[in-house]
């Protein structure tokens, strides 16, 4: 298996039947960077011009970005970042990141004013299911980015939304603005306030939707949540699906390095989770009916 971020998670992702994906033709653009701060303690959130790729984006997709030169180094390959907001009235959408490598260092190097190659939209994003009156939202970390363009398409759908955001420590959460903005109700848990427990947010849940539940759960950013996903929309027969990261060369399809972790033939290579992805079914594995936490 060639994904990261993906361990443990063998059995609980599926792809979903293509005929139900809606994936733009991709573009190659030249944004411009118009916006450019830290946000939650660590994070930087940069807002690029691109009426083409913003168009064209439909929730849980991403782009690559080509890295601008950092000092003497050019680094060759681009890097995938999840599209967080679309603003279709000035044509710019936002990227959230942390800087965890070369490339996300370099990336935070950019300035306002500078120019950024991006391609995208890219892969198959998140899909509110026909007649869904209200989803549920999961993020972790830098994953809460992944799910908020649900929450755009849904207030624009008058479809309600709860989203859970989670992190280690309150002052990292990301995405509290944006639910606010965008009418959505978010559930905070954190690690330092001993609120992001997995069976005990999964108690929580139970009880908020208890005799109704949502029409779909999304989620990103955390294998113990995405099992809890699968577990939740096995009991509550609702949509279930996952947004995954991997290491991505071209992120168009081409270097198969990205295979997401599903079960095949051992002669059969998985999914690309650039291609087929980034975001699956999260399902249980067949059999499983409870699944013990780790
Ligand atoms: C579809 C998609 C959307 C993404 N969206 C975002 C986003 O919105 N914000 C954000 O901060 N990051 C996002 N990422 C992850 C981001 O692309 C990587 O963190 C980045 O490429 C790391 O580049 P680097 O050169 O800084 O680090 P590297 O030097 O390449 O790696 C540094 C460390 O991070 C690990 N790493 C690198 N890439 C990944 C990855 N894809 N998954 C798990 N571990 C990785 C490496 O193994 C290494 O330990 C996304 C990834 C994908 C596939
Ligand atoms: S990143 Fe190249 S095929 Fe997915």
């Amino acid at each position: 298996m060639s994904s990261t971020g993906t361990a443990g998670l063998e059995g609980f992702v599926a792809v979903r039947p293509r005929e139900l994906g809606v994936r733009p033709e991709p573009t190659w653009d030249t944004a411009i960077v118009v916006g450019r701060e830290v946000v939650a303690e660590r994070y930087y959130r940069l807002v690029l011009r691109s009426p083409s790729i913003t168009r064209r984006a439909t929730a849980g997709q991403f782009v690559m970005i080509t890295l601008p030169q950092n000092g003497s180094e050019q680094i060759l390959l681009p890097r995938p970042m999840a599209i967080h907001r679309r603003h279709q009235t000035d044509g710019t959408f936002e990227v959230i990141f942390n800087i965890v490598g070369r490339g996300t260092e370099a990336l935070a190097t950019v300035q306002v004013g500078d120019q950024l190659l991006v391609t995208g939209p890219l892969g198959r994003g998140f899909e509110i299911p026909p007649g869904a009156s209200d989803v549920l939202l999961i993020g972790r970390g830098i994953g809460v980015c992944a799910v908020m363009g649900v929450a755009e398409d849904a207030a624009l759908a008058g479809v309600t939304v709860t989203a859970v955001l989670s992190a280690s420590r309150r002052s990292a959460l990301l995405g509290i603005e944006d639910c606010r903005e965008l009418g959505a109700r978010a559930i905070t848990v954190s690690d330092e306030e001993g609120t992001s427990d997995i069976s005990e947010l999964k108690a929580v849940l139970q009880a908020e939707y208890r005799g109704k539940a949502p029409g779909a759960i999304m989620v990103c950013g955390s294998g113990r949540l995405t099992r809890m996903t699968a577990e939740l929309g096995a009991e509550w027969a609702v949509s279930a699906q996952v947004s995954l990261e991997a290491h991505m060369a071209c992120g168009l399809g081409y270097c198969h390095g990205c295979a997401a972790p599903i079960d095949t033939r051992p002669t059969e290579e998985g999914p690309l989770v650039c291609l087929d992805g980034p975001v699956f079914d999260a399902v249980l594995p067949r059999g499983d009916l409870t699944v013990s936490e780790q």
